[in-house]
């Protein structure tokens, strides 16, 4: 294991957050509304808006799971996470904050990540790239509160510039940092992305108590098994076909990058990417209709 530097953020394993979490079928995310057990308080992470490519029309059947579900627990929503910009689907975090309030927090990467896009999508100045965008922009092991829970971000880049785990009581969110231990890992070959930095963020992260509970973001059920979402760092620990038991750095970046030079770009990339850098608003053009662009051999 390399000498990266581990998490320092205080852990508090007693606190146990209420997680629901919601799956959409269209880019296999996996979203969760996360509930202090001591209060009404709760955090939205990884919402989705659906978006049919073809048609170039939006959907919130997502969203409006999550907004129910709120709702009808009288839950009050007081952040909406993203753990990166999301490369496979669109963000539903506006269309939540606008009926329920709520801060949308992202790493503070995402500035690096709005200066590459902001130079691939030739975004003009009125594109700012320093954020503001966001509520909140978290530097790693920044902590919060969500309700009377404890929380705290640890920045994982690897995957993109701008990833990080949140963990909020005993409950961690591993964004596309991890999947399912028969899952692996991300890929770390977007613009911004590296195979080395993801494995050492991987270490940060398996550092964190074994048995506290690990929530990933993207599932596809390999080998037909059904979709799941929940594990432990434990079980990371020890079988994750990617960095479990003894895998070093070297093997986990050989393996990352010859696997990585074999996927094909995810669908929805191009109207996630313009959509998710300003933190989930559609772009518009000069007369205010919302439109987007599809730079040709640039990804
Ligand atoms: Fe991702």
């Amino acid at each position: 294991m390399p000498s990266a530097p581990l998490c320092d953020a205080p852990v508090d394993m007693t606190q146990k957050p209420d997680v629901k979490a919601f799956f959409d079928p269209q880019s296999n995310t996996i979203g969760y509304v996360v509930k202090d057990p001591a209060s009404t308080a709760c955090a939205v992470i990884d919402a989705v808006m659906q978006f049919d490519y073809a048609a170039g029309r939006l959907s919130y059947e997502c969203a409006d799971e999550m907004i129910a579900f709120i709702e009808s627990n009288g839950l009050s929503l007081e952040w909406i996470i993203e753990t990166h910009v999301h490369a496979d689907h669109l963000s539903g975090a506006p269309y939540i904050q606008q009926r329920l309030g709520g801060k949308i927090g992202i790493g503070a990467g995402i500035m690096q990540v709005q200066d590459t896009f902001g130079k691939i999508f030739n975004e003009g100045t009125e594109f700012q790239r320093d954020g503001s965008q966001f509520d909140q922009l978290f530097q790693d092991n920044d902590t919060y509160q969500v309700g009377e829970m404890n929380c705290f971000a640890m920045h994982t880049p690897g995957h993109t510039p701008a990833c990080m785990v949140h963990v909020m009581g005993d409950a961690a969110f591993a964004g596309d940092t991890l999947f399912m231990p028969d899952g692996g890992s991300a890929r770390a070959d977007f613009p911004g992305g590296d195979a080395g930095q993801l494995y050492d963020s991987i270490t940060r992260v398996l550092s964190l108590p074994e048995d506290m509970r690990l929530f990933v973001c993207h599932d596809y059920g390999p080998g037909g098994r059904a979709i799941a979402w929940e594990t432990t760092i434990g079980a990371q620990q020890e079988a994750n076909i990617h960095v479990g038991a003894n895998a070093t750095r070297e093997d986990f970046v050989q393996m990352r990058e010859t696997r990585d030079a074999q996927l094909a770009m995810p669908k929805l990339i191009i109207p996630s990417l313009q959509v998710n850098m300003r933190a989930g608003e559609i772009p518009r053009d000069p007369s205010g209709a919302m439109m987007m662009k599809l730079p040709v051999n640039k990804l």
